[in-house]
């Protein structure tokens, strides 16, 4: 990307030149919120899910809405415009904090103006075709999160902690299991094929709602891919036919490997190829 230009507290300055207090509440206590747009050759994806999250998220923390959608949009267009991101794969990374108070304190401040960050970032994950037919690894770990997963949080140490033992584990995930029950992947959700059923697991407190997971659940309707919205226990994703991730930044994974074990027959299913290929025709339509 050419100068990364980023939008601050209703300024569009260039990231290096970016600054926030220490007293922010972000830093000191991660209170605040994030949102993260996918953005296909200059048009951000299901953004009007995406603000509505948003939307979801603030409230959930008792923290007002500080822009309507006709802001936000202003904000978009402008930072695709400044940063020339019309062509290739982009995303927003939004972040909200409940801003810095004179000084430190648990309880909510009043009268303090929130901090708003939005910056536009070249997309790694998208991979192409070829490569993601070789399939991924995943790990599990015990999911030892709270139990507001659905809130987009910044507080992000567990999913951070998850992420770098698959790291470690030269997997792309960890799937997180509670009470026995496989919930979504450290910065993803979760799906499975079983006897030709795509299953992911029932929206609840414990899984972020993905956008991405909506627009999956839609594309199997329209075309008549079986698929189920139901618990998917710890012996069901390892006896799965297919298993995939999901979200903004990596699309669809399919998932090949589990905690060193091959995933069925250790090869990306048909059922992942016919989806892969519905979702991109359905981002850059
Ligand atoms: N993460 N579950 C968790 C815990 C996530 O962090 C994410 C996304 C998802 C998928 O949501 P969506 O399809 O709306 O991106 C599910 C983003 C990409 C991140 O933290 O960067």
């Amino acid at each position: 990307m050419n100068k990364n230009i980023i939008y601050l507290n209703n300024k569009y300055i260039p990231l290096n030149k970016a600054k926030i207090s220490v007293l922010d509440r972000g830093f000191l206590f991660a209170d605040g919120i994030y949102e993260v747009i996918p953005i296909y050759n200059g048009k951000p994806f299901r953004s009007q899910q995406h603000l509505e999250r948003l939307e979801r998220s603030l409230k959930n923390i008792s923290l007002p809405s500080p822009l309507n959608q006709t802001q936000w949009f202003n904000i978009f267009n402008k930072l695709i415009k400044k940063n020339k991101a019309s062509i290739g794969c982009y995303h927003f990374y939004i972040q909200i904090t409940r801003g810095a108070a004179q000084s430190r304190g648990h309880a909510f401040p009043e009268n303090i103006p929130p901090t708003i960050l939005v910056t536009l970032n070249k997309s790694t994950k998208n991979l192409p075709l070829e490569i993601l037919m070789q399939g991924k690894s995943a790990i599990i770990c015990d999911d030892i999160r709270w139990k507001n997963c659905h809130i987009k949080s910044i507080a992000l140490l567990p999913n951070i902690l998850f992420s770098e033992q698959a790291h470690k584990a030269d997997s792309e995930e960890a799937i997180l299991i509670r009470d026995g029950y496989a919930i979504e992947g450290a910065s993803s959700n979760l799906f499975i094929v079983k006897n030709n059923t795509l299953i992911t697991p029932p929206l609840s407190p414990y899984i972020l709602g993905g956008i991405t997971r909506d627009a999956i659940l839609e594309l199997a309707k329209l075309n008549n891919i079986q698929y189920q919205e139901q618990p998917i226990s710890e012996a069901e994703l390892k006896n799965a036919n297919e298993i995939w991730i999901s979200s903004s930044t990596r699309e669809i994974y399919p998932i090949t490997k589990l905690n060193n074990n091959p995933v069925a027959n250790g090869k990306v299913g048909p059922i992942w190829q016919r989806m892969i290929k519905l979702y991109r025709d359905a981002c850059n339509s």
